[in-house]
């Protein structure tokens, strides 16, 4: 439909009409499927009429659901509007890739993309034409359940994967039926809720909003992403949904973006307990002048806007939402086919390919992090091993946010380990907590002809996930206490974490002999376990959360400001400095972390010019050597500091990464070329630009160490 043509269909609406495509309400409103929602319930004020007015539906349902609602929804939407059918479909569909935290541990942009490609086949196939991903809220608080998510802690990360899985998702058309319409979210800042507990207040300077969190929310819609959903969260004293700052003045007139915003579940309603709301109508108002294109979950436009647009100005904030609405439907060609090509038939071939799961075994291998390894991996093959913990065997190993995986198509740990030829001498899968000193003693009785101890240990889901929050961010006791007992017997004992967040591991350390972090990895996740187990698959995963040294030290993270009391510069000063009477102010482990089989050496760093201009360029490049056996990928990291600005920069920024793969004993030349560009920074005067002066370069393999080189930068 051209432009002009959706104008005259707004001009042909009744007010009702234009104010039911602005809201969104639940898929089991039409055929009273009894599936749970994401948010807290509440009463939908619409009549038997205004039901066949609502302009988008969420939640879950399959091919022939969609066909049947769509029918019966055009048989009585008096303009023949279609339905548009959005979604959480955050990490896989129905083949389940590792949770997005994890899959940023890949550091491989091609595989992030490939697998949001896989989830729009597989999601359009069941009638979907959106999604509410990707997720790109900067994290640095693991107690929030979220983090799970989110592509870490780091700006550019988010923005390079943030931006993939978009392309991954719209493709080149959304006129593409295999295609889903993209929602970046949660705008904005929705990561940093005081004391990592959800929902809860965010206050963070323009500064760091400019410098930090908004790049990847900018990148995704650059990218174009064509929904943006506002988040629940107070930011800096207004709710981003009635925030007219972060909605109007930068996301529409600074960034010039032009699709449609949406609220998140019930948070329209939610500014009356957030205090910035007298009732429903005081929040319809708010919202609307704020550009909340759809209401999701609650009905107070419905409730609210037949008044309300008896002012002019309000109506035509209405007819501008409504347009957002249509246009957003016609971008993916509902109004020439309202069922995009759907069919049961092409459902079932879409679903879970063999070629899917494939790629869902190397995104969970390339995810994981080998986080210490004294030498017992890879696991001879003729080595008995016992395979202990709460999971062992077990199939919730999809994470929180996968609606549509089938716990039945998972490969536990256990099925994974079986399918190599490596002899299981026990198995026991034991509870998540209090697992009592008899059950223990049981069974250390039954590992005693092992020679490895595998600890399949971590959280369950439901600790992690949207309101998530814990304010412990370390293993349960009772999983400690077996590993303590499993270390008297005097073997190897392996740890396995299935988990969403960066835990506290000082009180296990030092007792396992090797710690895989596996996150949730998804349906193929106990073949990929055990393709790492036995060295099929060298593990090349790198935290892009800091895992810190106790819950303590949180919010900690790699690109921290240097204070004017850094504790690695006051070496001499005992008291007076930045640091913890009890504790390190690293990390337990670093942002950019993570090892493998092999050995790779860095040495012999080049650069071209101390000074350069902004119209030159730097080039640099490192030698790494494998020194190890295996063939392996590392992943060469390259930071940067500003060491004078305007305002205090970071001690190190994330500039780039490359991947090399290199076998035993060989070498790789890694180059970076560095423009002016990457040396930017929203400054005081708020303008984006880079300051003459000093700058820091290290490259390395992770955020704690490198080969260093200064540049000066000249006018
Ligand atoms: C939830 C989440 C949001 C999700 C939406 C729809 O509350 O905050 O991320 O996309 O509601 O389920």
């Amino acid at each position: 439909m051209k432009k002009e043509e959706i104008k005259k269909l707004v001009s042909n609406m009744t007010l009702e009409e234009k104010i039911g495509q602005l809201t969104q309400i639940r898929t089991s409103y039409y055929n009273n499927m009894n599936t749970s929602g994401t948010g807290t319930k509440s009463k939908l004020n619409i009549n038997n009429n205004q039901k066949w007015m609502i302009g988008t539906v969420l939640g879950k349902l399959d091919a022939a659901m969609m066909i049947e609602i769509q029918k019966e929804y055009l048989k009585n939407n008096r303009l023949g509007i279609p339905l548009l059918f959005m979604h959480d479909i955050i990490h896989g569909f129905k083949t389940i890739f590792p949770i997005p935290l994890a899959l940023s541990c890949s550091w491989d942009e091609g595989l992030v993309e490939k697998t949001a490609r896989i989830s729009a086949k597989e999601g359009s196939s069941s009638g979907y034409q959106a999604t509410f991903s990707p997720m790109v809220d900067i994290v640095r608080d693991p107690r929030w359940g979220r983090v799970i998510e989110s592509y870490g802690e780091d700006t550019l990360l988010n923005s390079l994967f943030g931006a993939a899985m978009v392309r991954g998702y719209q493709n080149n058309d959304l006129k593409e039926e295999d295609t889903l319409i993209s929602c970046v979210k949660h705008f904005a800042a929705y990561g940093a809720a005081e004391g990592g507990r959800d929902y809860n207040t965010v206050d963070i300077s323009e500064y760091r909003l400019r410098n930090e969190y908004f790049p990847p929310y900018y990148e995704a819609i650059k990218a174009g992403a064509k929904l943006v959903m506002a988040s629940f969260n107070v930011l800096n004293g207004v709710p981003s949904t009635v925030n007219r700052w972060l909605l109007r003045e930068v996301l529409r007139n600074e960034w010039m973006f032009d699709g449609t915003v949406i609220s998140d579940w019930g948070a329209v309603k939610e500014l009356i307990p957030h205090g910035v709301a007298e009732d429903s109508k005081d929040a319809a108002e708010l919202s609307l002048k704020a550009g909340i294109d759809i209401e999701m979950s609650t009905t107070a436009y419905f409730e609210a806007l037949p008044e309300l647009c008896k002012d002019k100005n309000m109506e035509k904030l209405l007819d501008e939402a409504v347009e957002k609405v249509l246009l957003l439907k016609n971008e993916c060609g509902l109004f020439e086919d309202p069922y995009r090509g759907v069919s049961t038939e092409k459902e079932k071939k879409t679903l879970l390919r063999s070629d899917f799961r494939k790629v869902a075994r190397e995104a969970a291998s390339k995810s994981m992090v080998l986080l210490k390894n004294s030498g017992v991996l890879p696991l001879e093959s003729n080595k008995k091993v016992a395979l202990v913990g709460p999971y062992a065997n077990n199939k919730s190993i999809l994470g929180p946010w996968s609606l549509d995986g089938d716990l039945n198509d998972v490969v536990t740990i256990y099925e994974g380990i079986k399918n190599k030829n490596i002899i299981i001498e026990a198995v026991e899968t034991t509870p998540f907590s209090d697992i009592n000193e008899e059950d223990i003693s049981k069974l250390m009785n039954k590992v005693t002809t092992s020679d490895v101890v595998i600890l399949a240990l971590g959280e369950e889901e439901k600790q992690s996930g949207e309101a998530g929050s814990v304010s412990k961010i370390s293993l349960e006791s009772s999983q400690v206490k077996l590993l303590e007992r499993m270390k008297e017997l005097n073997k190897p004992v392996i740890v396995l974490l299935v988990n969403g967040r960066p835990l506290d591991l000082t009180n296990i350390i030092n007792k396992a002999d090797a710690i895989l972090e596996c996150w949730f990895p998804g349906t193929e996740g106990g073949n990929s376990v055990a393709d790492i187990l036995v060295g099929d698959y060298n593990p090349s995963g790198r935290l892009t959360m800091s895992f810190p040294n106790g819950v303590g030290q949180i919010p900690v993270y790699y690109n921290n400001l240097a204070t004017g009391r850094p504790k690695d510069l006051l070496v001499n000063e005992k008291r007076y400095k930045s640091q913890y009477l009890d504790i390190p102010n690293e990390p337990l482990f670093p942002f950019g972390f993570g090892i493998g089989y092999s050995n790779f050496e860095y040495s012999g760093l080049t650069f071209n010019k101390n000074k350069i201009k902004r119209n030159e360029e730097i080039k640099c490049s490192i030698k790494v050597t494998n020194k190890g056996k295996y063939r392996g990928i590392e992943t060469v990291q390259l930071y940067m500091r500003d060491k004078v600005a305007d305002t205090s920069r970071p001690v190190k920024e994330l500039i780039n990464f490359k991947q090399v793969e290199i076998n035993p004993n060989e070498i790789e030349i890694v180059d970076f070329v560095i423009s002016e560009k990457q040396l930017r920074y929203w400054n005081t005067e708020n303008q984006y630009k880079s300051d003459d002066g000093v700058f820091e370069f290290t490259i390395g393999k992770d955020s704690s160490s490198g080969a260093m080189f200064e540049v000066t930068l000249i006018s």
